[in-house]
C-alpha cells in the first residue's frame, strides 16, 4: 500500500544491480510513494546486472558513475539536477564491494592494495558523494541521505573480513558529515544497519547461508528482508523524519539487541546431543 509519502520528492539511488538489490526494492518503493528518480551504478554493473528494466518500470534514466570517480559523480549530480530541473531531496548510498572477501582473503592475511579498494568503494566513496552534492549545493533544505551498513562495524563476524573496518568509516562519515550538512543546510544523513540479506553482495560473504539463518532464528522478529528495508528508507527520506540524523539506525528484526534466543539454544542443544 503507498501512502504518497515521496510525493514531489526526486532523489538518486546507488547500487540496484539486480532485482535481489536493496536498491532496486527503494527504487520500486519511492516511484510507488511518488518520488521522481534516478539510477546509477557503475558501467560494469549496468551491463552484467538488469537495471534497465528497473529504469523502464519506474519511468527514469540510469547514469553511469563510478562512485570513487570525484569526476563521475560530478558529472552525474549535474546530469541529475539537469534531469530533474534543479536541486533534489534524497539520495541513497547502496554500495559496498571488498576484494579480500571476494579471493576469500582471512583478515590476518589481508592484501593491503584490495583494502586500499575495500575502503575506498564501500566507505570513502561516500564522503566523495557528500562532498560533492554539498558543494555543488545539490541537495533541498532538509533532504535525506541514507547509506547502507552492517552491524559487523561494532561487533565481530567471522568472514566480514575488511568490510567490518570499512562499514566502520562508513558510519563515522555519516556522522562527521551529518553535523556540516545539517548545520549548512538542514540535510540530515544516516546510516541503516540491514539484516543479512540474499543479494548479490551479501551472498559473497563466506558462510552467507549459515550466518542468514542464525541472524534469523536469533531476532525476535526474524530478519528483516529487502522489502522490509525499503519500506524503512521511505520513511527516512520522507518529511515524517526531519529531525533524525547522524545516526546508525538498525533495521534488523531486533537481532542488534539479542544475546541469546530460545531458537538458538534449542538449534545448539540438538546439535550437541546428535
Ligand atoms: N546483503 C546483505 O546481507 C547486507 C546487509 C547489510 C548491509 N548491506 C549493504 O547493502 C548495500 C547494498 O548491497 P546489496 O546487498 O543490495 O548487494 P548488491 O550486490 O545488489 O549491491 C551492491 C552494489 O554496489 C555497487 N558498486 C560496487 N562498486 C561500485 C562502485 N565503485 N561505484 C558504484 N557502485 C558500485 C554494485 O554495482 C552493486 O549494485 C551494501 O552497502 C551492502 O554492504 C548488505
Amino acid at each position: 500500500m503507498a501512502y504518497n509519502l515521496l510525493k514531489g520528492k526526486k532523489g538518486i539511488i546507488f547500487g540496484a544491480l539486480n532485482e535481489q538489490s536493496i536498491a532496486w526494492k527503494v527504487a520500486e518503493h519511492a516511484v510507488e510513494e511518488g518520488a521522481e528518480i534516478v539510477l546509477t551504478n557503475t558501467a560494469v554493473s549496468i551491463r552484467i546486472g538488469t537495471i534497465g528494466n528497473l529504469a523502464e518500470k519506474c519511468h527514469t534514466v540510469v547514469i553511469p558513475a563510478d562512485a570513487t570517480s570525484v569526476e563521475d559523480l560530478e558529472t552525474l549530480v549535474d546530469k541529475a539536477m539537469e534531469h530533474f530541473g534543479g536541486k533534489f531531496d534524497f539520495v541513497l548510498h547502496s554500495i559496498g564491494m571488498s576484494p579480500n572477501v571476494r579471493k576469500g582473503r582471512a583478515y590476518y592475511d589481508l592484501d593491503y592494495g584490495f583494502v586500499e579498494k575495500t575502503l575506498d568503494i564501500s566507505a570513502v566513496s561516500f564522503h566523495k558523494l557528500l562532498q560533492v552534492l554539498h558543494r555543488k549545493d545539490a541537495i533541498n533544505d532538509w533532504g535525506s541521505i541514507v547509506a547502507l551498513t552492517y552491524i559487523a562495524a561494532q561487533r565481530t563476524f567471522a568472514g566480514y573480513s575488511d568490510m567490518a573496518d570499512a562499514k566502520a568509516l562508513l558510519e563515522s562519515i555519516a556522522r562527521s558529515f551529518g553535523a556540516v550538512y545539517g548545520a549548512s543546510h538542514h540535510v540530515r544523513i544516516n546510516t541503516v544497519s540491514q539484516s543479512p540479506t540474499m543479494t548479490t553482495a551479501g551472498t559473497g560473504i563466506a558462510g552467507m547461508t549459515d550466518m542468514f539463518d542464525f541472524a534469523d532464528k536469533m531476532s525476535p522478529l526474524g530478519n528483516a528482508t529487502a522489502d522490509d528495508c525499503a519500506n524503512y528508507i521511505i520513511t527516512l527520506f520522507s518529511d515524517l523524519t526531519r529531525k533524525v540524523t547522524m545516526q546508525n539506525l538498525y533495521h534488523d528484526g531486533g537481532y542488534s539487541k539479542m544475546g541469546l534466543s530460545a531458537d538458538v539454544l534449542r538449534t545448539y542443544i540438538a546439535g550437541k546431543e546428535k
